[in-house]
């Protein structure tokens, strides 16, 4: 609107830019014959049909149908408008345009314009230190020791800023950057003695804008150094929510794959890169923004999450997978082992394993959330499983496709063997509940699809549930309990009691409503509020109490003996000794039946 370029211009533009030397910086061209092929960048082929014709200065894939000149392949490489391939072919070609909306060089634009420069030469200065000098061998060393490769180094330009109070200053200033300038791009502090160094003894990863430009470093300490890694602040180049980490590089990659793949640090995007996993990117230590969501929609359709897989890397992992999945992106999420982060795993286990087991074994969006859900439950309780279900539900609930929700649907009533129906109009009603408030779902609501499940509960978690809707009510009743150490087979149940017995310490009355106030974990909460609701208003006689809690206790001793026989039944296995395995199977089989039995409710 308003943004004209005369023809004029875009013909001089034109000429000026050879289309073959513009697409070879995102493909690879070979000549054959009068036109150059190359593997097409818009659609996934391992045969090149996608070809160049220099003399027409014109392309087009034979596989997928794309084609056009070098404007609309910028436009569709880099998912920008006209006037905007028009401003990047002419900056190449050196060439004024004035449009609006891209006003010619002002002061503001050519402080910037210094800034990027000075990042530009430092960059160059700091991996020069690192690779040839001496100040740089106790770096490089820590480099190679932790495994980064050197082509790696050199590909991400890695250096090393070594320890000096104003070298940097003198170096920029003699350069003619003033010291004001640059303390606002952020190379600079200033102190009471005056200007100096922001960055000293540090390993400078130098951060590229989607041009490639040096906007900004990262400077990791060598070692356990505070911070560990010390960025560029905010500046008029540098904004951490618009920068996501190997960008540039990736960008060719993730259009060819239609994937990006997102890591929490540099250090995993490097390590994915050298195995061979190079549509990799990390955002700046921050969880993603929307404007981070507005580059990676630009350029590819589906985002593969790789964060560490720990507890904070899986909350961290869940809440972007919920940001992609709203943003309309199709989410996978990688699950490494326990503890490792991307950069651990490759280094242990390999590129190829990185590929084939955690990337190309990358979960959907439910199944990590099953897998989320899942973690540290215990499904023989089934207030714990009631809880799993429905957060489950909650989260089908956000998936915009029917036929995946679907599938989810049907994959849960499978597995706990619930009615698909049942499922179906609960999951709606989650739906049409958090179109209309954001609220969670009303704590004390037993779902409907849980009233017939319920009828399978085991004898002993009954009387577990009873004894404590008694000990809501009754302080002194609790105290006894507290008496027997643990008595609860339910983990979670032990819990409520361990907390109720602080509670009452602490001296609060005994209502269930503050009670529940108290309780920070919202699946205890679900569960005393089930027990709660269902409880008698009775009073309990000395002989029903007396029984729940031989009940409890028998099915505890049972369960410990169960638990014993199958730690031997492991051993058996372990030394091959079959029949003693055999043999414990089936003491095994046995104490379980007659468990089931004292169990089973009529
Ligand atoms: P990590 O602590 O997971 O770093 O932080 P890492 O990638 O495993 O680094 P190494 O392997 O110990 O060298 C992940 C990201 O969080 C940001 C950085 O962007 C880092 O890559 N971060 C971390 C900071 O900005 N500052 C810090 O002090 C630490
Ligand atoms: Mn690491």
């Amino acid at each position: 609107m308003g943004q004209r370029i005369s023809e004029d211009k875009v013909n001089l533009i034109r000429e000026k830019n050879d289309i073959v030397d513009v697409v070879s910086e995102y493909v690879q061209l070979k000549k054959q014959g009068r036109n150059y092929f190359g593997l097409c960048p818009f659609h996934g082929e391992s045969t090149p049909s996608f070809s160049v014709a220099a003399d027409k200065q014109i392309f087009h894939c034979f596989g997928c149908g794309a084609g056009g000149n070098v404007f609309t392949f910028l436009m569709d490489i880099e998912g920008i408008s006209f006037v905007e391939a028009a401003k990047k072919l002419a900056d190449k070609a050196t060439i004024i345009l004035e449009v609006d909306g891209f006003q010619p060089v002002n002061k503001q634009h050519s402080q910037e314009e210094k800034m990027v420069e000075a990042h530009d030469l430092l960059r160059k200065l700091y991996h020069h230190v690192l690779l040839n000098t001496d100040l740089g061998q106790e770096p490089l060393n820590y480099l190679l020791s932790r495994g980064f490769a050197n082509d790696s180094i050199k590909k991400f330009q890695i250096g090393y800023a070594f320890n000096s109070w104003d070298y940097v200053k003198n170096f920029l200033d003699k350069r003619g950057f003033s010291p004001e300038l640059m303390e606002q791009a952020g190379l600079l502090v200033k102190s009471e003695s005056g200007f100096g160094d922001r960055f000293r003894h540090r390993i400078m990863f130098p951060i590229f804008d989607q041009q490639g430009r040096t906007i900004a470093f990262s400077g990791r300490a060598l070692g356990d150094g505070n911070p560990k890694y010390l960025n560029s602040p905010e500046t008029p180049i540098f904004n951490k929510s618009k920068i996501l980490y190997n960008f540039h590089n990736a960008r060719p990659i993730i259009r060819r794959q239609n994937t990006a793949i997102l890591f929490e640090g540099f250090a995993d995007v490097i390590a994915a890169d050298e195995a061979s996993v190079e549509n990799s990117v990390a955002t700046m230590g921050t969880s993603l923004t929307v404007e981070h969501l507005q580059i990676l929609k630009r350029t590819s359709k589906k985002v593969i999450i790789c964060y560490d897989t720990d507890n904070a890397g899986i909350q961290a992992a869940s809440r972007t997978s919920d940001m992609l999945q709203q943003a309309g992106f199709q989410v996978l999420i990688c699950v490494m082992p326990e503890g490792y982060d991307p950069d651990d795993y490759i280094k242990k286990f390999g590129a190829e394993k990185f590929q084939k087991e955690i990337v190309a074994a990358a979960r959907s969006f439910i199944s990590f959330k099953m897998f989320v859900h899942r973690r540290g439950k215990n499904f023989a309780n089934e207030g714990e499983k009631m809880v799993y279900i429905e957060s489950i539900l909650e989260e089908i609930a956000k998936v915009q496709n029917i036929v995946e929700r679907e599938f989810y649907l049907k994959l849960i009533a499978d597995e706990f063997g619930l009615s698909l129906n049942t499922l179906l109009k609960q999951e709606e009603k989650i739906f049409s509940q958090n179109k209309k408030t954001d609220q969670h779902l009303q704590q004390n609501r037993i779902p409907d699809y849980f009233v017939k499940a319920r009828k399978l509960k085991p004898a002993y978690q009954i009387a577990e549930e009873n004894l404590i809707s008694f000990m809501l009510k009754d302080k002194a009743l609790t105290e006894r309990i507290q008496q027997e150490g643990q008595l609860f087979n339910i983990e979670v149940h032990q819990q409520i009691a361990n907390l109720l017995i602080r509670f009452f310490n602490e001296g609060h009355s005994n209502e269930v409503s503050l009670f529940i106030n108290y309780l920070d974990d919202a699946s205890l909460r679900t569960i005393v509020t089930e027990i709660e609701m269902k409880s008698l208003q009775t009073e309990p006689s000395e002989q029903e109490i007396n029984d729940y809690i031989a009940q409890i206790k028998d099915i505890y001793q049972m369960n410990q003996l169960i638990k014993q026989k199958e730690f031997d039944l492991g051993e058996a296995e372990r030394l091959q000794d079959l029949q003693m395995a055999a043999q414990i199977g089936l003491e095994i089989v046995r104490i379980k039946k007659s468990l089931g039995k004292s169990n089973r409710r009529e």
